[in-house]
């Protein structure tokens, strides 16, 4: 009988995780000495650097080794016609209940028919709740100044298409990319970051010749499901889900979703999409301008179809977390290892003099000095040289380098790799050669 998948993880993954992220400052629950704020959360010293790393990752791959896909960074805050024209004000609800016994509010999609609070089934019937946070613009409070946050980065896409094409010469097929910030004021926010009222995204809209949009969308299906892969998510806790007719979101002719086999189950990812040319052409039609491409050889105009693979942020650094967390025996003893891509790691390197000692903490500085241009480095000092494998190990640290009183003597360091744990000598002349092949850099 083949094991079921996350068959060899522990039960409760989810807590030594969130634990981990608190223990170790990767995660904190934002204004803690507050009592905490509504789901909010903080990155920080660690999940600052992992969650850098991530969207670098995307950015790497879907702008930066590519030759027809831009960036873009739009504004958060925006005009309510943007979020009429792309449909967002009428269709972007959940259905929101109330439980009469004990007043809490639920996602109607999310429970199944009893309150999961008091387990009442004295519910009222769902109302369209609109997810979008409004807000106003300047100190007058009334409804010429209603502003929303962004509720997806997609929309700054759309409304800089012609922006993007006339200062960049592309043509379709090509691509924006952006990152950032976007809020949604979830009903049920829950498990952690997975979903949070204010959260990341990383977004691609990629412009194609309508006939060819079919086949852009299964090769975007490819890519995005081998680059979770190559960062290091096993195969068997990744899986690609095909929507059904009742599922598709408003625009959409097409989505898929990039699943992981989150602690409580089967789970999205990110979000592949045929949006058609749906939100170019609301948007041209709202503002009056038109949003399409001439194509000057061909003498041919058309507004592009749009495939979009939109991910998030914090939910995947989250997923990278869980796939990476592990614990198993170095020389009879427990350790915590997250086996994280070395691409991902908060810091890359540690350096670790032996011990305090006058003549082994300038030498270690030295090196530091040598290591910190090329990567992330660590600078510990404090306790024994295992606890600090450990303490490296539990956040992901591939290489550890040990300064001792031999490397005054011989000019070399010890390189200790994470996984395998093997321990190999380096002349200090070579180390940053060595260390940068190790990472590919
Ligand atoms: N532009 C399309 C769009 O925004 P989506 O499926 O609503 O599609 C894309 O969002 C991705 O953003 C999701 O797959 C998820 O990773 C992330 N995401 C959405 N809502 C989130 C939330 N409340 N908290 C954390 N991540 C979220």
């Amino acid at each position: 009988m083949t094991e079921e998948p996350g068959a060899d993880q522990p039960d409760d993954l989810m807590e030594r995780v969130v634990n981990l992220c608190k223990r170790r400052g990767f995660i904190f629950p934002s204004a803690e000495i507050y009592g905490g704020f509504r789901s909010t959360y903080d990155y920080g010293p660690l999940g600052s650097l992992l969650l850098r790393n991530v969207k670098d990752a995307w950015w790497r791959s879907m702008v930066q080794e590519r030759d027809d896909v831009v960036g873009l960074d739009a504004a958060i805050l925006s005009t309510p016609r943007i979020w009429e024209a792309s449909g967002h004000l009428t269709n972007f609800t959940d259905p929101l209940v109330d439980c009469r016994n004990c007043h809490e509010r639920w996602r109607a999609d999310k429970i199944e028919g009893s309150c999961p609070n008091c387990g009442s089934t004295d519910l009222t019937e769902p109302r369209a709740f609109n997810l979008m946070f409004k807000t106003f613009a300047g100190p007058v409070e009334e409804d010429a100044t209603v502003a929303y946050l962004r509720p997806e980065t997609a929309q700054g896409m759309f409304v800089n298409f012609v922006n993007v094409l006339q200062t960049t010469r592309k043509k379709p097929p090509f691509g924006i990319a952006q990152v950032g910030k976007s809020f949604r004021n979830e009903i049920t926010p829950q498990n952690f970051v997975f979903r949070t009222r204010e959260f990341e995204q990383m977004e691609l809209e990629y412009f194609v010749p309508p006939p060819d949009a079919p086949r852009w969308f299964e090769y975007w299906l490819d890519e995005r499901f081998s680059w979770y892969r190559d960062f290091g998510i096993p195969e068997d806790k990744l899986r690609l889900r095909h929507h059904d007719a009742d599922e598709l979101s408003h625009y959409s002719a097409a989505t898929a979703d990039v699943e992981f086999l989150f602690p409580w189950g089967w789970d999205e990812l990110e979000g592949i999409a045929n949006r058609t040319d749906f939100d170019l052409k609301a948007h041209s039609a709202a503002s009056g301008e038109k949003l399409e491409y001439f194509d000057q050889t061909s003498g041919e105009r058309y507004v592009p179809y749009v495939i979009e693979p939109a991910a998030g942020a914090t939910r995947t650094m989250m997923a990278f977390l869980l796939a990476a967390y592990d614990e198993d025996e170095v020389g009879g003893e427990k350790r915590t290892v997250l086996h994280l891509d070395p691409r991902l790691s908060p810091y890359q390197v540690a350096v670790l003099p032996l011990s305090k000692n006058d003549a082994l903490v300038p030498l270690s500085r030295q090196v530091l000095g040598q290591l910190q241009p090329i990567c992330m480095c660590d600078f510990d000092v404090t306790q024994s040289i295992g606890r600090r494998y450990r303490r490296q190990d539990e956040v992901g640290t591939p290489f550890c380098v040990t300064v001792d009183f031999e490397s005054l003597e011989d000019g070399a360091v010890t390189v200790r790799e994470r996984d395998t744990t093997e321990q190999v000598r380096v002349p200090i002349d070579t180390l940053a050669g060595e260390i940068r092949e190790r990472l590919g850099r």
